[in-house]
C-alpha cells in the first residue's frame, strides 16, 4: 500500500506534491488500467470534497467507464452526451460550477453539484477523459483546473 500524506497550505503546492505523487505511482507502469486505478484513489483520498474520481476510456468514438472511486456510474455515454462527452468532443475541459444547469448533464450520484472534467489526449487521440465531480457547488476554480489538466497530461503519456 501506499500512503501518501498530501496536506499542503495551498492549492498550488497541494497539486504540485499530487503531481509528483501520481509520477511516482505511474512510474514503470505501462498497464493503463493499473494506472487509472491507482490514479483514482490518489485523487479520491487527496482532494477534499469530491465524491467521485474516475475515468471513462475511448472506445470506438463512446466513452465508457473505467477505474473509479466513488459510487457505481453510468457506463457508456457517446460524445453528444453529459458533461463527459461534451469535453470529449471539444477537447476542452469543462468546469462546471453547478451540473443541474448544465444542458445534458448525467446525473450518476445525486449528490454531485459541481463537476471538472479533462480530456485525456496523446498522438493527436482522445484516450478518454478523466472525471471529478463534488457535493459542492463551485468546487472548481481555475487553480483546480489547472492543477487537473497538469495530471490529466501526466496520465495522457502512460494511458
Ligand atoms: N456527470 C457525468 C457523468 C459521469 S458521472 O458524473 C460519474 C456527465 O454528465 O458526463
Amino acid at each position: 500500500m501506499f500512503d501518501f500524506k498530501i496536506e499542503a497550505a495551498d492549492k498550488a503546492t497541494m497539486y504540485r506534491d499530487l503531481a509528483s505523487a501520481l509520477e511516482g505511482l505511474i512510474a514503470g507502469e505501462s498497464d493503463a488500467i493499473a494506472n487509472m486505478a491507482n490514479a483514482s484513489g490518489l485523487i479520491y483520498e487527496t482532494l477534499p470534497d469530491v465524491n467521485w474520481v474516475g475515468f471513462y476510456r475511448n472506445v470506438g468514438d463512446e466513452l465508457v467507464l473505467g477505474p473509479f472511486q466513488g459510487r457505481p456510474a453510468c457506463i457508456r455515454m457517446t460524445f453528444e452526451q453529459g458533461v463527459c462527452g461534451a469535453a470529449a468532443k471539444t477537447r476542452q475541459v469543462q468546469r462546471v460550477e453547478d451540473v443541474h444547469a448544465f444542458p445534458g448533464h448525467i446525473a450518476c450520484d445525486s449528490a454531485s453539484n459541481s463537476e471538472i472534467v479533462v480530456p485525456l489526449i496523446r498522438d493527436g487521440k482522445v484516450l478518454g477523459v478523466l472525471d471529478i465531480d463534488s457535493p459542492k457547488h463551485g468546487r472548481f476554480d481555475e487553480e483546480d483546473e489547472a492543477g487537473v489538466v497538469k495530471l490529466g497530461e501526466i496520465l495522457s503519456r502512460v494511458l
